[in-house]
């Protein structure tokens, strides 16, 4: 048996990522003028926090960040397989970088991330894409520094697609995170659930968890530098611990972490329902900096549906569990993932995921056709759902969602909430609401009033809404410490 255990990366084998850095610094503080990375990034949370680490070691390499792909020396894609659409445009935008490269040959035209860890991917690359340099999957992230070290010094292109049957994790490595207030908090990587739609944990490998003493320190760097809502990261945080065998558990973890001072939030995601438990709910509402948001996928409101997926639960289980999440935290904020037209959905078992909907009253959802993934077992199952029927239940469930997201928004009407500025609202000219911001259930908000700044938490009164915004007058300075 495969011991699932993580552990780390060997100190020696940083230190040899942290001297390629150094190397490369060195190289490029002679050139007249600092040399220029892109990063593009598709998909989800995991892979922005990702391209936030291949642009630390790049940054730490003296490669100055550029908004525009034609002037960069190195250009990093970061890739997403979750869905066949996402995997299409990553192949159309590649058209475009290497076309540059036709003018400029001189510049390393990078593909990393989850669509690229697959082995037929990997080959397209190497048959019909030349001029892409180095192909480096999601496990060999790590070794970025080393991988650009060798394709500069005149090695042949370079594919590292390895796998991890050991579950490392590399820590010690620089980061540069997007500018703003908000901070992605990875807390473990993989994921073992193999829902059967799902390519993630082939790409991803197996679930591993950072050491508690590693998050924490981080959460407290990242206060420290003035981080105010900052989200733990994981495919599903639900299992934290559960490889680490300390007897520490998610709801173990956040308790911990929400004891760190300092005037901040945590948010965190995804949770599974098949591990939620009534102990997060509780330590959720308890909590001094933990946001009274949930995202929950339910996926189907199918029982057939939902065994036919691997997901670990029903219907009935789901929805219990939303209510003891509700009547923990009356003002949770509550989001969903739902796939429509998995193989063999029948309009009936579709009528099951409506009426979760509706007995869910989710404020957000984020709504998938289902795409057919080669390699996981779903790709196999018969499917005679026509593409026209799949579409049109999509499109009803858009309509119900619409309508249940219209009701909730109005709901917020002359409530008082507290709001963190992130950024300037780009409305209308001359719109008193100048400035945005979010919510604890992550709510946008467009805000007025005198002296705002980003990074302040404000209370407003809600004075407006709309199906995408809420619009609030601030009242004074809210508090999150
Ligand atoms: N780990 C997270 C979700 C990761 S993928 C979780 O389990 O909740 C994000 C969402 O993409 C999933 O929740 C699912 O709704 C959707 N998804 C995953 N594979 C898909 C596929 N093959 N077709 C359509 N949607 C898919
Ligand atoms: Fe995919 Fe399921 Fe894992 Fe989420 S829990 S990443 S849907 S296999
Ligand atoms: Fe996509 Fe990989 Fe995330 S497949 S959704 S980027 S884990």
């Amino acid at each position: 048996m495969i011991d699932f255990t993580s552990r780390q990366v060997s100190k020696t084998d940083i230190a040899h990522q942290l001297d390629c850095i150094e190397q490369l610094s060195r190289r490029n503080a002679l050139r007249p003028e600092p040399p220029r990375f892109y990063c593009q990034t598709f998909g989800c949370q995991q892979n922005e926090a990702d391209t936030e680490r291949i642009a630390g070691m790049l940054a730490q390499m003296g490669y100055v960040r550029t908004q525009d792909a034609v002037q960069a020396d190195v250009i990093v894609v970061n890739t997403c397989a979750v869905r066949e659409h996402a995997e299409k445009r990553v192949f159309g935008i590649m058209g475009q970088y290497t076309h540059i490269k036709e003018t400029r040959p001189d510049i390393t035209i990078c593909m990393c991330g989850c669509m690229v860890q697959q082995e037929h991917i990997a080959e397209k690359i190497k048959k019909s894409y030349p001029r892409v340099d180095i192909v480096f999957g999601t496990h060999m992230l790590w070794r970025f520094p080393e991988l650009l070290l060798r394709r500069l010094n005149g090695s042949k292109r370079i594919f590292d697609i390895s796998g991890d049957p050991k579950g490392e994790i590399a820590e010690g490595l620089p980061v540069q995170r997007d500018e703003g207030c908000h901070a992605w908090l990875s807390i473990m990587y993989g994921c073992n659930n193999f829902c059967t739609y799902c390519i993630v944990p082939y790409v991803r490998g197996r679930e591993r968890s950072r050491q508690p003493e590693d998050i924490e320190a981080e959460l407290r760097q990242l206060v420290a530098a003035g981080y105010k809502d900052i989200t733990l990261l994981g495919q599903n945080v639900n299992s934290y611990g559960k490889d680490l065998n300390i007897g520490m558990d998610f709801a173990d973890l956040l308790t911990r972490l929400d004891a760190v001072p300092g005037e901040y939030r945590l948010r965190f995601m995804t949770s599974h329902p098949k591990d939620a438990s009534k102990k997060l709910f509780a330590v959720m509402a308890g909590g001094k900096h933990i946001c009274h948001q949930l995202h929950l996928p339910f996926q189907s409101g199918s029982d057939a549906v939902l065994k036919k997926m691997n997901r670990g639960y029903t219907k009935q289980s789901y929805l219990a569990l939303i209510e003891q999440a509700r009547s923990d935290m009356p003002d949770l904020v509550l989001s969903s993932d739902i796939i429509v037209g998995f193989p063999g959905e029948t309009e009936e078992d579709f009528q099951g995921t409506l009426d979760v909907v509706r007995q869910g009253q989710y404020d957000q959802l984020y709504t998938f056709l289902y795409s057919r993934r080669s390699g996981t077992p779903a790709a196999d199952m018969p499917d005679d759902t026509t593409a026209q029927e799949k579409q049109d239940r999509f499109n009803r469930l858009l309509q119900l969602q619409e309508t249940i997201n219209q009701q909730r928004q109005a709901a917020y009407q002359d409530r008082q909430l507290t709001v963190l500025i992130d950024g300037l609202s780009n409305g209308k000219q001359g719109s008193e609401y100048t400035h945005c911001g979010r919510t604890d259930g992550g709510l946008l908000v467009l805000v007025r009033g005198k002296n705002l700044n980003i990074g302040d938490f404000v209370d407003v009164i809600i004075e407006q809404t709309s199906l995408r915004a809420l619009y609030g007058r601030e009242i004074g300075k809210g508090y999150h410490g």
